[in-house]
């Protein structure tokens, strides 16, 4: 088939100049069509849209109406015949040292492979699979290959457990699992397959399981079922890439919101696509022969777009690291920026702050001089944070790129724009917009704030890379993303703009945590500590933490004749089983009593103030005053026992 492309990824907008950001911004707002009419060529399509948008059943937006494409072409195929064949797609290290290139040749050659195998096994156009992978080429190899075929995937992070991993699989309806005897952390094995093979007890969709040989684990093969990687791909074979529109669904990634049960954000193949790499090349600047290490993990919707899709299609060199930061050495990160020459790092708040604690002399031990560009995700960073980055780590010459966005907005939505211009840096503010982003900040009485008041973020106007849906649950996507301030996409962030014009996002309004940077819901934590049968009630919060941003705190009521002796231990480990560690609660309170209103609603932020010694707030909806005074007897005790 004939592909049509009237630019190349490289054309860059750069410009200085402050004026130009202005005015391509200006653009982007007062005449979207146009705008994106323009830059949806950063991709090739089949067959051009008839409509740049179509808002005709807001909010359900829809864009680049009947455009036609396959994002597999052009994140690999559209490499393969130019220079860019024998250049490295990715280089995968790990903290064994072991280290594997793939090239774009050789990964158009696995994703074809990998898309027949798929394939074979009766998995076609409309279907959705699941990919259960540690961070190895085989996890782009199976999102690249299920989009050629047409069909759209749900990649599951790794450290969530089976019960975790089968809602995900159920409420996807996904026929196919990809997956791995294990993967490597911190020196030891988590059994992937052991967790797959636990997670389908309780789903009946799964027909077929793909497992990778990766650490050489025994395992449990299920014949009929399951089947080895390597058995079935390797074969020298082309499949056509299959003409998606431009709104078919690419991928479902769940996330974590303010009710229980996660939320499976879909994303579409046009839009999302042009909006991933249209946004890395303005925030970035990324130039053809650098090496650009996202050191996020490929299960969150940093991994999805700016490690798999935004640097293939704009045809980019990435690390892609399976392990920890600081294992097996302290400096395991800079030995691998020194040994691969990285050149533009992007990661976690969180991670600098680990890394800060060890010390300056572990990157000083390090020639960091191949760095360029420094950026942030996932969480506000506090000043001290961002100093130490740009002064240890950038040796005060790398501009930092703090990109604040969210899974449902695809890409970045509010961050520097090297690409553009090169406005300068306040530590801490994610500066402005990007092309097509109108944030607009409304006070909890419903009026604009004005500058330098805090208010809760919203963005008026759609862009290409905001979500489709939330899965099988139109009416949520609408209740929680467009009722708030009606036809307004609401973000769960507070933000404050000041007097430049430079956004500061100050974290969630909303039952939100973020814990390392993950994000979790505190009912999601409540669920998991419900579900092990061991306690009738629970209630959980997020408590400052120096290094990961927030800690999970829980308060427990155990049900009727069950043992207190090892209470918390026996929660923590029921529920490391069944959701996976980053779900656990850092410190589990048991009490006889929660504070609640008398219909019955768990007060977490009465808890949570008794906890953080702050004034409780309005009580006149309390039940029970006894229940305050057994939160306090129970924070009592806890800090004598600390300081013991
Ligand atoms: C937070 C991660 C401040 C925010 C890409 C948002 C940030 C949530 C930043 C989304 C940032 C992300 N500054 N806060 N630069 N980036 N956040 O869906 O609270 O895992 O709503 O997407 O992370 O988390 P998610």
């Amino acid at each position: 088939m004939e592909e049509m492309s009237n630019s190349l990824p490289f054309d860059s907008l750069h410009n200085p100049s402050i004026e130009r950001y202005r005015q391509i911004y200006k653009e982007s707002i007062e005449n979207p069509e146009k705008f994106w009419d323009e830059h949806a060529w950063i991709l090739n399509w089949y067959k051009k849209w008839d409509k740049v948008l179509d808002d005709s059943n807001a909010p359900f937006y829809r864009w680049f109406i009947n455009g036609k494409l396959n994002i597999s072409y052009n994140a690999v195929d559209r490499h393969v015949n130019n220079f860019r064949r024998n250049k490295a797609a990715f280089i995968y290290t790990n903290e064994r040292g072991e280290e594997k290139i793939v090239t774009y040749h050789g990964l158009y050659k696995r994703v074809n492979s990998f898309a027949q195998a798929l394939k074979d096994m009766g998995i076609k156009k409309g279907d959705t699979i699941a990919i259960y992978l540690p961070m190895i080429i085989e996890a782009p190899v199976a999102m690249l290959a299920a989009a050629r075929i047409g069909a759209a995937f749900t990649l599951v992070f790794s450290g969530f457990g089976a019960e975790a991993l089968a809602e995900r699989i159920n409420d996807s309806g996904a026929k196919l699992i990809v997956t791995a005897d294990g993967g490597y952390r911190r020196g030891k094995i988590i059994q992937l397959k052991e967790i797959v093979d636990k997670a389908l007890e309780y789903t009946s969709n799964v027909e077929t399981v793909i497992v990778v040989k990766h650490t050489n684990t025994d395992v449990n093969m299920v014949e009929g079922r399951d089947y080895w990687y390597h058995h079935i791909t390797g074969e020298n074979i082309y499949v056509e890439p299959e003409p998606m529109d431009s709104n078919d669904p690419l991928f479902i990634l769940y996330t974590s919101g303010t009710t229980g049960k996660p939320k499976g954000i879909v994303h579409s193949t046009g839009g999302y696509a042009v909006w991933v790499s249209s946004t890395l090349k303005w925030a970035f600047d990324p130039q053809e022969t650098d090496r650009w290490w996202c050191a996020a993990d490929i299960g969150w919707i940093t991994g999805h777009s700016y490690i798999v899709f935004a640097p293939l299609i704009l045809g980019l060199t990435s690390i892609l690291y399976e392990g920890s930061f600081d294992y097996p050495f302290p400096d395991q990160i800079w030995r691998i920026i020194e040994l691969y020459g990285v050149n533009i790092l992007y990661t976690s708040p969180t991670a600098i702050r680990m890394l800060m604690k060890y010390g300056d002399i572990y990157p000083k031990k390090h020639d960091l001089s191949s760095l360029r560009i420094l950026g942030t995700v996932g969480e506000p960073i506090n000043p001290a944070a961002w100093e130490w980055y740009y002064k240890n780590v950038g040796n005060s010459r790398c501009p930092i790129v703090d990109t604040y966005w969210q899974t449902e907005t695809g890409g970045f939505i509010i961050s520097p724009q090297l690409g553009i211009a090169n406005w300068p840096l306040k530590p801490g503010s994610a500066t402005y917009p990007h092309p097509g982003i109108e944030p607009v900040i409304i006070k909890e009485n419903g009026e604009i704030a004005k500058v330098g008041e805090k208010g809760y973020l919203f963005i008026k106007k759609p862009w290409p890379g905001l979500m489709l849906t939330v899965n099988k649950d139109p009416n949520r996507y609408v209740s929680t993303y467009f009722s708030k301030v009606k036809g307004y996409y609401f973000t769960g962030d507070y933000a404050i703009m000041d007097n430049d014009g430079y956004f500061w996002l100050l974290g969630r309004a909303d039952e939100v945590l973020k814990v390392s940077g993950h994000r979790i819901g505190t009912i999601e934590v409540e669920d998991a500590l419900l579900s092990t049968e061991l306690v009738s009630e629970a209630g959980v919060f997020g408590k400052p933490h120096q290094v990961k941003g927030e800690s999970i705190v829980a308060f427990v009521v155990p049900k009727s004749g069950i043992q207190r002796e090892g209470l918390e231990e026996r929660l923590k480990q029921m529920v490391r089983e069944k959701f996976g560690p980053i779900i656990v609660p850092d410190e589990i309170h048991v009490v006889e009593m929660l504070p609640k209103t008398r219909s019955g609603k768990i007060m977490r932020r009465v808890i949570k103030a008794v906890y953080l010694d702050q004034l409780p707030g309005d009580l006149t909806t309390l039940e029970s005053e006894a229940s305050v005074s057994e939160i306090r007897d129970a924070v009592e005790k806890f800090r004598n026992e600390i300081k013991q």
